[in-house]
């Protein structure tokens, strides 16, 4: 018998450990990359690596030792980190399949990737580097108060905020430099509309998007200026001619950026009925979205398709095209802002009919920061349901069962 491939997993998060799972069924061997030694994913690992996810040179160290030393690699992903930088490195280092430094680190940088759409004519607010309180002055006279400052470089909604609900610009500055690595800041016309996330998977150049979630955005006002998530509902409630529009854009960004074979995690707004891209990530995604809930929405083995793509398979489209559209939501809680001092009510909650998973990320201790740091979730519930309502009902009692003290 051949011996198996060998496929380096990056990062071993909670929300990551369910590729590892499944890359171990398909039959690999499985190495798994994270700084933090009691890591879930580790649980499904043959062999780690200790090394920090969001330091590329260190894990590519580590990578590079052990392709050499130890068994060599043959394929390389990155799942709920973001961290595309790490895994295009190990990539083109070992010669490896998978996307160049050059693609990741445009997909890393919110201005560069927002100036190549521009260039490629893929649609994107109007957007312009603030490097100073001055220069964002000038832009909220020149463009008005409704715009959208953000970190460049940055993740996970942190220190973005919706201009138009905040008091006090200089902070709203603060805020997002302080979330950059570099300290870079830039501005955007805020576009209203219904959000949605895409996840697709690029194999020889053409982009397959199974994963469609409208984006629930129904605590936007309590937690403005910021942008909190609690959830997302698929199948999406948009016209099919305006999904149509929405994977037709996330496939020229992805051209754009150089995805010949890989996966695409975006975010779009719908604007008046057209579709633009406010962000593409070069990875795959977090939260359960690859890895739990577009699996049980459209049956697409989505992971594992990626898995294949990433050792330089070819994988027949109808195995990325989906198989049924089966209603799902998923919902968060947020607890208030404080240390965790007692969870209760999971395991009911996972009793309950039409509850697929309850996941308790919270733990006695943690603290729950306030909106607009990091993501002030403690815990997640995905149903199901014959309708829509159906499975909407079913979170909504799943998470009021789950008790989160804070003090
Ligand atoms: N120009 C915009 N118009 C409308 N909403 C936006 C805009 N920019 C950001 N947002 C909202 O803020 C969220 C976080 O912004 P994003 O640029 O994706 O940063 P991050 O890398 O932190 O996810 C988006 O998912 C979206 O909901
Ligand atoms: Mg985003």
């Amino acid at each position: 018998m051949a011996e198996a491939r060998t496929l380096l997993i990056i990062s071993g998060g909670i929300e990551a450990a369910d590729a590892a799972k499944r890359a171990r069924e398909m039959g690999l061997h499985v190495v798994v990359s994270d700084i933090d030694p009691n890591a879930p994913g580790f649980a499904f690992a043959h062999d780690r690596l200790i090394a920090d996810v969001y330091g590329p040179e260190e894990t590519f160290a580590a990578a590079t030792r052990y392709h050499r030393e130890k068994r060599q690699l043959d394929g390389v992903i990155c799942v709920a980190a973001d961290a595309p930088v790490t895994a295009a490195l190990i990539a083109e280092g070992l010669g490896l399949p998978g996307i160049s430094v050059a693609t990741a680190k445009l997909a890393c940088d919110k201005l560069a990737m927002k100036a190549r759409f521009k260039d490629a004519g893929v649609p994107v607010p109007w957007f312009a580097a603030v490097t100073s309180l001055t220069e964002l002055r000038d832009a909220l006279e020149e463009r008005g108060t409704d715009l959208v400052i953000k970190p460049v470089d940055s993740r996970g909604s942190r220190g973005v905020q919706r201009l138009a609900r905040v008091a006090d610009f200089k902070a709203a500055f603060a805020l997002a430099q302080r979330h950059s690595p570099t300290s870079r800041v830039m501005v955007e016309d805020y576009l209203a509309g219904p959000q949605v996330s895409t996840e697709s998977i690029v194999c020889n150049g053409i982009c397959h998007t199974p994963g469609f979630s409208d984006r629930n955005y129904e605590l936007l006002d309590v937690h403005a200026p910021f942008f909190i998530e609690n959830g997302g509902d698929l199948p999406s409630h948009l016209p099919r001619a305006t999904q149509d529009k929405v994977k037709a854009v996330v496939a020229r960004a992805a051209e754009a950026l150089g995805v010949r074979n890989g996966t695409v995690k975006g975010d779009i707004v719908v604007h008046k009925g057209e579709p633009y891209v406010i962000e593409l990530a070069a990875r795959l995604s977090g939260g359960f979205f690859c890895t739990r809930e577009i699996p049980l929405n459209t049956g697409v083995d989505f992971i594992g398709c990626a898995i294949r793509v990433a050792l330089g398979e070819n994988v027949p489209v109808s195995e990325m095209e989906p198989k049924r559209q089966q209603p799902v939501v998923q919902r968060y809680a947020f607890p208030k802002p404080g240390r965790v001092v007692d969870v209760r009510g999971a395991e009911t909650a996972k009793k309950m009919p039409g509850i697929q998973d309850v996941i308790v990320t919270a733990r006695p201790g943690d603290v729950i920061p306030p909106a607009g740091d990091k993501r002030p979730s403690a815990a997640m519930v995905l149903a199901t349901g014959s309708s829509r309502n159906e499975a909407l009902a079913a979170a909504r009692a799943g998470l009021s069962a789950i008790e989160i003290e804070t003090l």
